[in-house]
């Protein structure tokens, strides 16, 4: 499925269009986890797994030679307590030569279209282990607020 959303922009910046991920971004997509923090992350098999997954969404960014710049991996499934469906952006990072430039709001955008198209109830947002201040400041112009909803963790 090719996704048309799009941006022709001025003079320095670059032009993208938000497109599905496909298998054979597979190594850039490995680049783009790595900003987050995740090296060593996107291996060929867990990609293939997560793109053929029915209940999750890997968006790119992707610039004029098709080279993803930006990622955005929503999941959803049925919730027993929201009696609906929830979205988690799962993760969202757009490589730091091209912040700043509406990357990382045309890929929220299309995940938001999506999840309204899901009849989603309510959008999470994952933030990185380390956030920094342009992660608050985006989830704060985006209209994302604390949930203050405590989760914790561990292996099964
Ligand atoms: C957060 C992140 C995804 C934003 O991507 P981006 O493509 O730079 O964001 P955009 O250019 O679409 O910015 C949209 C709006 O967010 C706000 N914003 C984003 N970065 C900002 C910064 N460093 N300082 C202040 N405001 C910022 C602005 O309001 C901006 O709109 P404007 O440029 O018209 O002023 C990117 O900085 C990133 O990958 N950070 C590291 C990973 C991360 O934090 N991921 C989780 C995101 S919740």
């Amino acid at each position: 499925m090719s996704l048309p959303s799009s941006r022709t922009s001025p003079a320095s910046t670059p032009s993208f269009r938000v497109r599905l991920a496909r298998r054979g971004d597979g190594e850039q997509l490995g680049h783009l986890l790595a900003e987050l923090g995740h090296t060593g992350a996107g291996d060929t098999a867990t990609v293939h797994w997560v793109l053929s997954h029915p209940e999750i969404e890997v968006h790119v960014a992707a610039d004029a030679s098709d080279r993803p710049l930006g990622l955005l991996s929503l999941s959803h499934r049925p919730q027993l307590r929201l009696s609906g469906r929830v979205a988690t952006i799962d993760e969202l990072v757009v490589l730091p030569a091209a912040r700043r430039q509406g990357v990382g709001r045309a890929l929220l955008q299309r995940a938001l279209e999506r999840a309204r198209v899901l009849s989603v109830k309510r959008v999470d947002l994952q933030l990185p282990s380390v956030p920094d201040e342009s992660t608050f400041r985006f989830c704060e112009a985006m209209g994302f607020r604390d949930a203050e909803r405590g989760v914790v963790t561990r292996v099964p």
